[in-house]
């Protein structure tokens, strides 16, 4: 990796961004609301009025060719086509992912839909500037559903500031598979830790008043075949593990908008199955706002309407003259046509983009710093630390060797639709993304380097030290400057993205034997690690300290010293499990990763000999664990992973003491035990009563725990009768057995030193 990347080492210019992001102006300054508007009454703009009442009323005055503009969008950006007209419109388009163009003589705004999984996306491309947040399962490690809300608030404000007024970015499938090339953007194993982190963070979204998502419903676990593949699970399956986590993640954050999946499930487009769309969303969980095709996962008119998809992105293939010629047929009924309209404009009434639309102005940089930061630094995981290795103790130590991954200019970002340009450019020509799985998409955008340097971080935090730096690219090199060193420390990146996953956990480009070099020539080697995900540790038991930064975002450097350091007594724990390796998983080969890619029909008159592209077959994916999704796996199957879910170590040690659990709630006591004040995450689990089927355990409950060296607290957690219940598909409803329930509070999935059963009457 390292010697196929150029530096383009370009200054952060601040002022320039700031100067930059000014040129804004917004959606409905050019020509939403107001603009040409005829001076009729507008009863719907009575803020005393429902959401519901509201959109009822303009629904009234929409004539058929407006109802239908609203159902799909004008091409990625804004669109191509030659007519001037459409071109007219489309210039309003806020370059965004998404532009539907609204109805200014109602006064309803355009929609301008923003990728913003991270931060908001692509904004360099107009000169715009975004924070770079770190990715969402750093958030997730955090397990701070404050800090989840926080994400949301500043990714909502600056979407605000920069004149958009819908998220793409509520990202929540579950990482049923460590290799996936996007697990960076989602929010880990667990379908509850998954589900209320997503919900905390859509309601500090949509509180700015933006329309916020939830993505990408359901079951598009892996990257690989996404377009083509039909994933096959039973209903209580789907039911406990991946929808769970949508159906926390709507009731908590209450998101307007739902964008379905690329792939099929049980054989039909997630954008046009019955089941999910209406039967579970909008009838059993009574979703209100609107579902939102994937970009392209639109298959047709009739069947997807029917099914409850609402509008198609970003073009217009199957909602635009074809769904007008099937509602004047009949095929689609009107009311349904009314019922796509009427839950866009409520969403629009609902989030407030149409009272509070968005002013554009310049992003506040120092607040998003800050928020980047607090996130970056609480997400970070203390995998392993042998010896009090860490933290460094600064005056103490005379020579450091910063290691690897380009740590004297930046941090690693994950790539595809979610990556938020580098302010300044990419300190590193982006590199290829890693793994050999088979693109999907188009997706060519393979991550990029922020100018955050742990170099220069811990330059400033040790000064009297000397600190050098050895690129990586030669193992031995590298472990003559980590011998000469007191301390060395590896930085080790592995690149993922959208539109590709790994073909297998290990560190790429040699890593693994470059940390194993640089450790056996110093014993104080820490590596500090900047996944996607979870990574293969052959060397494990040659170092002595690991932590987890992920991929840690704009102020990424300055959180990773400040943990370096001790200044940051680390808090987070694994929102996923750790394997040994692929073997130990339920699929020990990437499903699809077997299925070979046919060449595609050359186009009619293409020239003889003319290059053909390949793209797969359709396949299945038999997600074969059932239930047993990622740690549930391996407690079920008694295979001991390399770090457990819910793990993460911190500076001082804690004790847990005197559990009470009722049917209803739980009460423990947690102890700092050391002489540094800390945080701990105190884990709650249930084993359900035997004669369930469920795997061992599974989390119900969590508190995270600031405490003061020496001091105690006492914890009580409700249980929610909701998260200890199964799913009957017989009955379609949710079950509490009666029975026997193991209750284990801990630190960990694998460590809890407290257990309890209590029994749940009929
Ligand atoms: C495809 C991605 O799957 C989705 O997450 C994204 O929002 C759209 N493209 C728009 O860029």
């Amino acid at each position: 990796m390292h010697t196929r990347m150029a530096r383009l080492r370009r200054p952060f210019l601040l002022g320039a961004i700031l100067i930059a992001s000014f040129g804004i102006v917004s959606a409905q300054q050019r020509g939403g609301q107001g603009a040409g508007a005829e001076q009729r009454p507008r009863p719907w703009m009575d803020t005393a009025l429902s959401a519901d009442e509201r959109a009822g009323l303009v629904l009234a005055e929409l004539t058929l060719d407006e109802k239908i503009g609203l159902l799909h969008g004008m091409g990625r950006g804004g669109g191509s086509a030659q007519d001037p007209a459409f071109q007219a419109v489309a210039a309003r388009s806020n370059g965004g992912a998404g532009f539907v163009p609204g109805v200014a003589r109602l006064g309803l705004p355009d929609l301008q839909m923003a990728d913003s999984a991270v931060g908001v996306a692509r904004g360099a491309s107009r000169g715009r500037y975004s924070t770079a947040l770190p990715s969402t399962v750093a958030a997730a490690a955090t397990w701070d559903v404050k800090l989840a809300y926080e994400y949301g608030a500043l990714i909502g404000r600056e979407l605000r500031d920069q004149g958009y007024n819908v998220s793409l970015g509520g990202g929540v499938n579950l990482l049923r598979e460590p290799r996936n090339g996007r697990n960076f953007e989602y929010q880990g194993e667990d379908p509850v830790l998954a589900g209320t982190m997503i919900g905390h963070r859509i309601r500090g979204l949509q509180d700015q008043h933006i329309v916020g998502d939830i993505k990408h419903f359901a079951l598009n676990d892996q990257e690989t075949g996404r377009q083509i593949a039909s994933v096959t699970l039973d209903t209580r399956v789907m039911r406990e593990t991946d929808l769970l986590a949508f159906e926390l993640g709507i009731r908590i954050g209450k998101p307007n908008m739902v964008m379905c999946s690329y792939n099929r499930i049980g054989g039909d487009w997630a954008c046009e199955h019955d089941y999910l769309l209406s039967g579970l969303l909008k009838k059993s969980w009574d979703f209100k706002g609107w579902v939102v095709s994937d970009w392209g996962a639109t298959h047709s008119t009739t069947k997807a309407a029917l099914a409850g998809l609402d509008q198609e992105m970003p073009g217009d293939t199957f909602f635009g003259a074809a769904l007008k010629k099937a509602v004047e047929s009949g095929e689609v009924p009107m009311a349904r046509l009314d019922d796509m309209v009427r839950r866009i404009l409520r969403a629009e009434f609902a989030s407030g983009i149409i009272d509070n639309p968005p002013v554009t102005r310049v992003p506040d940089v120092l607040v998003g710093f800050a928020v980047a930061q607090r996130v970056a630094e609480s997400g970070t995981v203390l995998l392993k630390n042998d010896r009090g290795v860490l933290p460094l103790g600064a005056p103490t130590i005379r020579s450091i060797a910063v290691i690897g991954s380009h740590a004297d200019v930046g941090v690693p970002s994950g790539g595809g639709s979610a990556q938020v340009d580098a302010a300044g450019g990419s300190a590193v020509k982006p590199p290829a993304a890693t793994g050999g799985g088979q693109r999907q998409g188009g997706m060519g955008r393979g991550g990029t380097w922020h100018p955050s340097a742990p170099l220069a971080a811990i330059k400033a935090r040790a000064p009297r030290a000397k600190v050098a730096f050895d690129d990586g690219t030669d193992s031995a090199q590298a472990a003559a400057l980590a011998k000469a060193s007191d301390v060395a420390i590896v930085v080790a990146a592995q690149v993922t993205s959208e539109g590709r996953d790994m073909t297998n956990l290990s560190l790429p480009d040699n890593q693994d034997q470059l940390i194993a070099a640089v450790a056996a020539a110093n014993p104080r080697t820490i590596v500090v690690l900047e996944t996607g995900g979870p990574v293969t540790m052959p060397w494990i038991d040659k170092v002595p300290a690991v932590f987890e930064a992920w991929y840690p975002g704009i102020r990424g450097a300055e959180a990773i010293a400040a943990v370096l350091f001790g200044d940051v007594n680390p808090t987070g724990k694994l929102p996923m499990t750790f394997p040994k390796s692929e073997a130990d998983l339920p699929h020990a080969v990437l499903p699809g990763s077997d299925v070979t890619p046919q060449p595609v029909p050359a186009p009619a008159g293409a020239p003889a000999g003319a290059q053909r592209r390949t793209q797969l077959p359709p396949f299945d994916i038999i997600y074969t664990e059932g239930l047993k999704v990622g740690y549930k796996w391996f407690d079920a199957e008694n295979k001991a992973p390399l770090f457990p879910f819910g793990h993460g170590l911190s500076y001082t040690t804690f004790a847990y003491s005197g559990l009470k659990a009722t049917a209803t709630a739980v009460t423990f006591t947690v102890k700092n035990n050391g002489t540094r004040a800390g945080a701990e995450v105190a884990q709650v689990y249930a084993g359900l009563p035997d004669g369930t089927g469920e795997p061992p355990r599974r989390l119900v409950a969590w508190e995270k725990v600031t405490l003061a060296p020496g001091e105690s607290k006492t914890v009580t957690l409700t249980l929610d009768p909701f998260l200890l219940s199964i799913f009957d598909s017989a009955a379609d409803r949710w079950q509490l057995v009666p029975g026997d329930y193991k209750i284990f509070v801990g630190t960990s999935s694998r460590n809890t030193p407290l257990t309890a059963t209590v029994r749940l009457r009929d």
